[in-house]
């Protein structure tokens, strides 16, 4: 490999490239800023567990205090540093209130992390699934009867998975479904990754829900606020969980050699949070005030507004973070796919996430004004090109159900036979069919793979859209159970 082709220096280049992240992580780079201005090079502060600075498998010195003090922060009974994501949390969570055997509800939408957890738990595993938000092709939230139904059905269920806010902002009614949920004597893990500045917006943002009474919260600190990629947090309150075991896991699903450059980096952001976070906060509010106003003028493209609560009731959405900025272009005659190659080749805009009937802007505190502008002007420009394109639109198959023939964890361990996907049907599915982002999977393994799931894969395929999970990168041949 010759020197230009080193990751590092791609990187710097990347970084001195006029591209606007409208993506994780939540720092988008402002170095300059004065709270990550403080922030050393990572080399001369990057240490092993020496004498005088603890051990986050035992902590008991800096890091049992620093968490004790994050704890006090969030108002939650314990706080747990994370530095391998919020999908150590999620695996941590999962293990640690569901034994092999036990059974356990999760949303459908979940993160494929939630999907790996009850493949180590050995658990066996049941769906509630969230609701639709017709005519933009967007999920909404999980009603507290539909977990209501399942757990009745149900009763010896251990545990609940829920995720909100979701990639797309959608939050669902957390206080109700805790309520359910603990009217079972289980708790309720809510994976609240793209939720990590909940706490700070206090009014202005959804209620965090470890606010809402759920018993662990798992949060990606580096998904929208200023914190390393890698970096999160997971909180707990007690009484329906039990920490040693809920600790037994984190270490097995940490590194052993934990990064101090993570810790501090998460230590750091909450501090700023604490001393700062309610006045960047409502900054940040009146800027996206500012980018909503001026979207109000598109007229083909669909932004996910607050107005959807009340127009559709019963898409399960209680609230919504106003700093996901969702366009639907459902109905224009062109994929979202399409939309983010328009952004980021004519724009030089970078969405998060690019679907099959709309894109996801992450936008953070840490976004400036010009910026978001800059997101706003270009929407506008190009819906005002939809108006003048008159092409069909995609038939887009609506999300299956698929039937659960095997238990999640022994079916990833079944012998497996390889076939061309468009032979698959009646087949039990040994691998992952999903999207990358968001990763919520179309199909698991240990499902029935129908007509129409195959109609749906061929559908993103053609749309150019990243779907993952099979052996075959190519998504052409699928393993199922022989
Ligand atoms: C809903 C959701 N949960 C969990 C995760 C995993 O978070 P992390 O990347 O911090 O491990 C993601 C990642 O994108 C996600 O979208």
């Amino acid at each position: 490999m010759d020197k230009e082709h080193l990751l590092i220096n791609k990187l710097k280049k990347y970084g001195a490239a006029d591209t606007c992240p409208m993506h994780m992580p939540g720092h988008k780079r402002q170095t300059g800023e004065a709270f990550l201005g403080a922030f050393p090079n990572p080399f001369s502060i990057d240490i092993t567990e020496i004498d005088g600075f603890d051990n986050l498998h035992n902590a008991e010195g800096i890091l049992k205090d620093s968490m004790e003090w994050a704890a006090g922060v969030y108002g939650a009974d314990k706080t747990w540093y994370l530095v391998n994501g919020s999908s150590s949390g999620i695996l941590s969570a999962i293990c640690g209130t569901v034994k092999p055997g036990e059974r356990i509800l999760m949303s459908r939408n979940c993160h494929k992390s939630a999907y790996h957890g009850v493949i180590l738990s050995h658990a066996e595993v049941d769906y509630v699934y969230p609701q639709t938000l017709e005519g933009l092709g967007i999920q909404g939230g999980i009603l507290a009867s539909d977990v209501e139904k399942k757990l009745k059905k149900q009763p010896d269920t251990k545990a609940v998975l829920i995720v909100s806010p979701t990639y797309d902002g959608a939050v669902s009614d957390v206080a109700a479904i805790a309520e359910v949920v603990h009217g079972y004597g289980i708790p309720l893990i809510v994976d609240e990754a793209h939720g990590a500045h909940f706490p700070f917006g206090k009014g202005l943002f959804p209620k965090s829900a470890l606010d809402c009474g759920a018993d662990l919260v798992i949060q990606s600190l580096h998904k929208t606020l200023p914190s390393l990629t890698q970096t999160a947090v997971m909180h707990g309150r007690s009484g329906q969980v039990d920490f040693v075991r809920i600790e037994r896991f984190l270490q097995m699903f940490q590194s052993s050699s934990p990064s101090y450059v993570f810790m501090a980096s998460m230590e750091q952001c909450i501090w700023e949070m604490a001393q700062n976070g309610a006045g960047q906060m409502q900054a940040f509010n009146w800027r996206l005030q500012n980018l909503r106003g001026k979207l109000k003028g598109l007229k083909r493209l669909r932004l996910l507004e607050p107005e959807i609560m009340e127009r559709e009731k019963n898409a399960g959405v209680f609230d919504l973070d106003l700093s996901k900025i969702v366009a639907s272009c459902r109905g224009c005659g062109i994929s979202g796919e399409m939309l983010g190659d328009w952004l980021r080749d004519r724009y030089h805009i970078e969405m998060e996430m690019c679907g099959a009937d709309y894109v996801v802007a992450i936008t953070t505190y840490l976004d400036r004004e010009e910026d978001l502008q800059r997101l706003g002007t270009a929407l506008l420009e190009l819906d005002g090109e939809l108006a003048e394109l008159d092409a069909p639109d995609w038939e887009k198959p609506d999300l299956p159900r698929p039937q659960i023939c095997r238990n999640l964890s022994d079916a990833v361990e079944c012998q497996l036979k390889e076939r061309d996907l468009a032979d698959c049907a009646g087949e039990i599915s040994g691998e992952f069919i999903y999207l990358y982002p968001p990763g919520i999977p179309i199909v698991a393994p240990g499902e029935l793979v129908t007509e129409e799931i195959i109609r749906l894969v061929e559908a993103y395929k053609e749309m150019k859209l990243p779907v993952q999970g099979m052996a075959d990168r190519a998504a052409k041949r699928l393993k199922v159970l022989a």
